[in-house]
């Protein structure tokens, strides 16, 4: 089966590494892919957001599986694009509808989807221009922190926390009068502070069953001791040591059925992941946001825990028949590390040649690359998160140890990683 890939992150990697492995995949083509990639199929340089290049190469290539990585193109309408053309209708296609896509491109469409199907979630209301007036009188009077969340995609900046009730006035002026985030930012959802333990749950979902995939935890700030501005995600660690039974099974119960459900019943076509981003209050799962794609760098430990076949799960997702699918997942612990450039999540330079690549890497341990590129036959520095290191073990404490040891025979200039990953489980 000819399948193409689209993205070019760390998630990426893991995922052409996962496709690579089944049978099914012949060709595998990944657009535009890193340095990484190229060693599991083909790059090939497509711009992702340019919907008609997509479609030619599907065409030219006789693609029977499209999968996206990243959101943007779905929250854009790539799906709806491919199913509007005869030639690429037929294609087995990973990744939501543009309708689905909202439950990741819009917080105002979730927060109400998650009150119209009673999912658990913070309060909250929403502001624009028309009822600005009203927004300064409702931060006011709301209690301390106040949580900010531009309504559209912001590159990951658009959530603003805010300690003190002129701080929170000040951001909405920002969002809303100034445009911070663009259009993203015309409507902003204004929500309680939930106070508890974060994690990630995925599920892969056919739009009416759904495959429950390894939960994960991230690691976002820069700095050890989860100090620090914000990152895309500097580690991870799967599974999560406080996801036991009884809490999944809630989280299930409460928010994963409900939610598909909810697809179901307003008729969102919806074949592709899910990610749940959690946050634990006194042992109750709430939602803190949906996206319509695998986190990154979760996918680096979910999907070396999978064991099913990806070819086989994609094909079962597309002819609606998850409900046959057996999930099964290696019991060891994964963990990954994220190596990211001097200057990262701010300005970073690129282009460092990257040495310590053809070590010999120890059976449980795999590299996967982010931000690389192919220069005169050299790998080079291409973004601020670099690459990482999975690996794994009985205990969090051995498998970070493992990474670290890995890490250690890599350098770049400014190469800098957190060598604390799942600190609170050790
Ligand atoms: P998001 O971009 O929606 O993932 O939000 C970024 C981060 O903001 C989340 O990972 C949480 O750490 C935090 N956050 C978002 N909403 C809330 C909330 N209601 N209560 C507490 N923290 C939140
Ligand atoms: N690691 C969080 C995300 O992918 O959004």
């Amino acid at each position: 089966m000819q399948i193409l890939l689209l993205g070019s992150g760390g998630r990426e990697h893991a995922l052409a590494w996962k496709l690579n492995q089944s049978v099914w995949a012949n060709p595998l083509y990944i657009a535009p892919g890193n340095a990484g990639t190229s060693q599991c199929g083909i790059n090939v340089e497509l711009d992702i957001s340019n919907f008609e290049e997509i479609g030619k190469f599907c065409k030219e290539k006789k693609i029977e599986m499209l999968v996206v990585g990243p959101e943007e193109p779905l929250v854009k309408g790539l799906s709806d694009y491919f199913k509007a053309d005869p030639e690429l209708e037929k294609i087995f296609f990973i990744g939501p509808s543009k309708a689905g896509a909202r439950l990741e491109g819009s917080k105002s469409f979730a927060k109400a989807f998650m009150q119209r199907h009673n999912i658990p979630t913070a309060g909250y209301k929403e502001f624009t221009i028309d009822n600005y007036e009203e927004g300064i009188k409702y931060l006011n009077e709301h209690s301390l922190p106040i949580v900010l969340k531009a309504d559209g995609l912001a590159a990951g900046k658009g959530v603003v926390i805010c300690q003190n009730h002129l701080e929170a006035i000040a951001e909405f002026e920002l969002m809303i009068q100034q445009s911070k985030f663009g259009d993203a930012s015309k409507k902003v959802v204004v929500e309680a502070f939930l106070e508890g333990i974060e994690m990630s749950v995925f599920v892969l979902t056919d739009g009416k069953n759904y495959a429950l995939l390894p939960e994960a935890k991230d690691y976002k700030r820069i700095n050890e001791g989860d100090k620090g501005p914000n990152t895309g995600g500097m580690g991870a660690v799967s599974p999560v040591p406080f996801a036991h039974g009884p809490f999944m099974k809630k989280v299930e119960e409460k928010i994963i059925r409900p939610t598909i459900a909810g697809l179901l019943q307003e008729q969102i076509d919806y074949k592709g992941f899910i990610f749940f981003g959690l946050i634990k209050v006194n042992d109750e799962p709430f939602v803190i946001e949906y996206n319509c794609r695998l986190g990154d760098p979760e996918t680096e430990v979910i999907i070396p825990r999978l064991e099913n076949d990806l070819v086989g799960l994609f094909v079962s997702a597309c002819n609606q028949e998850l409900d046959t699918v057996k999930i099964n997942v290696d019991a060891r612990t994964a963990i990954t590390i994220v190596a990211v450039s001097r200057g990262y999540p701010a300005a970073y330079e690129k282009d460092f040649v990257i040495e310590g690549l053809g070590i010999e890497v120890p059976n449980d341990s795999l590299i996967f690359h982010a931000g690389t590129v192919m220069k005169d036959e050299k790998v080079v520095t291409n973004g601020g998160r670099v690459l990482c290191v999975t690996s794994f073990a009985e205990t969090v404490y051995e498998a970070v140890d493992k990474s670290r040891d890995v890490l250690e025979q890599i350098y770049y200039d400014g190469i800098y990683y957190r060598r604390d990953i799942g600190y609170e489980f050790l």
